[in-house]
């Protein structure tokens, strides 16, 4: 249990770790993008200022002076100039007419007079157009295209330095955390370990005083000629009470045993039948609840290789409570099959009281009984459940319920049956 709980403790503080550095990595990848895009668009808009301002234009036309185009090469600064091998320069006129272009750098996308920046995917390029004004009369348009090859090869990059980055750090963060939290849990498995002998010891010191209260009253009971009906009584409630703890402290032992090796018992050799065992058990309630309907659907051999005291307590605990818990005119009914996984299926069906939706997820725990069942019937310790679960856990079996208040329950043991079908020597 402790290990799952430092499981746990483990995979929340990696998830944690894992989503705030994925955050800040998210937010440094964000923020270079943002940098440079809004550096290169910068970078773009002074290049077409530049060509604009210094375009010598024919009378207002938008057509250049001596109609050389090439005017908006030697425009240009010396820098940018000399860059036109990787960048592409165009002048449109008024009509979108092409009327000078410039540069190697491959431009799919068609003009148009209103975009202003826009991105090209292949080759992946930024294309600004702006247009060139004079007395508030546009003369035509400029358009400026930069390739962004190497900005993509240096976010690349980055991407690549930061995703290293954060799976070298989570590996870093996860063995500090496992020897963290395997030191922060040690005082609670130290505890729990105490806890878990002091209930152990605890549980085992009670048995001898119990054995003594019980083997007096039941001699005070034997020899109970001039007692009193009173004293009698009173005599019948000490040695049921007695009974209970006795049963109780037994419980606890067994589910101590179970925390501490994971077992229940180290005898899982006995070759049995669980439909006799189930029959056996299910007559036995009958003849203590007759007015409640006893059905067996047990048509075929149920075998397998266990400690038979703990098949008893298993089957024992579910009939018991179906039972108990159901009304008088009710039915309880036990029905089993082999599966051909060899895994062996049994039901314990009743029409009784039923548990709520809200508290099924509690039944297995130790010492929680509903408080319709305390209602219904007031003695019991809530431990049943508890220590059916763990010996189905302890043959790699389980026990699953399914009920309905007001309707009835239903619970299903699974159990690894033997591999053979012969009845049960
Ligand atoms: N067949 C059943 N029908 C309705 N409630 C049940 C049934 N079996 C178990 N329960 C509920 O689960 C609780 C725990 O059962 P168990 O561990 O056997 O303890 P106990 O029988 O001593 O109360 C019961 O108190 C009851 O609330
Ligand atoms: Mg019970």
């Amino acid at each position: 249990m402790l290990d799952t709980l430092e499981r746990s403790l483990l995979c929340r503080q990696l998830a944690v770790f894992a989503c705030v550095l994925a955050l800040v990595a998210f937010c440094v990848l964000v923020y270079y993008r943002g940098t440079m895009d809004a550096q290169i668009r910068s970078e773009l808009s002074t290049l077409a200022d530049s060509v604009i301002s210094s375009i010598d234009f024919d009378d207002g036309t938008g057509k250049f002076a001596g109609g050389k185009p090439d005017s908006i090469v030697s425009a240009l600064p010396e820098e940018s100039a000399r860059s036109l091998s990787v960048l592409r320069l165009q002048w449109y006129d008024t009509t979108g007419h092409l009327e000078a272009d410039k540069g190697h750098l491959q431009l799919r996308l068609p003009f148009s007079a209103n975009s202003t920046f826009e991105e090209q995917a292949a080759p992946h390029a930024l294309v600004l157009t702006r247009p060139a004004m004079m007395q508030n009369k546009i003369l035509g348009w400029v358009r400026v295209a930069r390739p962004l090859a190497t900005e993509d090869r240096e976010y690349y990059r980055l991407l690549f330095a930061v995703i290293v980055g954060v799976g070298v750090t989570l590996i870093a963060i996860s063995i500090a955390s496992r020897w963290l939290v395997h030191q922060s849990i040690r005082p609670i498995v130290s505890m729990t370990g105490r806890l878990k002998q002091f209930t152990a010891d605890a549980s085992h010191e009670l048995r001898n005083p119990l054995m003594i209260i019980k083997t007096n009253t039941d001699v005070a009971l034997k020899y109970a000629g001039g007692m009193r009906d009173g004293d009698r009584e009173k005599f019948e409630a000490i040695r049921s009470a007695a009974d209970d703890m006795s049963r109780m402290t037994g419980d606890l032992l067994l589910l101590c045993r179970f925390d501490s090796v994971g077992l229940v018992s180290s005898i899982h050799d006995q070759s049995m039948d669980l439909r006799d065992l189930c029959t056996e058990i299910g007559n036995k309630w009958k003849a203590a609840y007759p007015q409640i309907e006893l059905q067996l659907n047990l048509q075929e051999p149920l075998k397998m290789t266990a400690d038979r005291s703990e098949m008893v307590r298993l089957f024992d605990n579910l009939i018991c409570n179906a039972f108990q818990y159901t009304k008088t005119g009710g039915s309880v009914s036990i029905s089993g099959q082999r599966g051909r996984d060899r895994m062996l299926t049994i039901s314990i069906r009743d029409n009784g009281i039923g548990i709520a939706d809200a508290d099924l997820p509690h039944v297995f725990e130790r010492f929680w009984r509903a408080d319709k069942a305390r209602a219904f019937r007031e003695s019991g310790s809530g431990l049943g459940l508890a220590i059916c679960k763990v010996i189905a856990e302890s043959y790699k079996g389980t026990v699953t319920i399914q009920s309905k208040l007001g309707t009835g329950s239903t619970f299903t043991v699974r159990l690894p049956g033997s591999p053979d079908n012969a009845p049960a020597s």
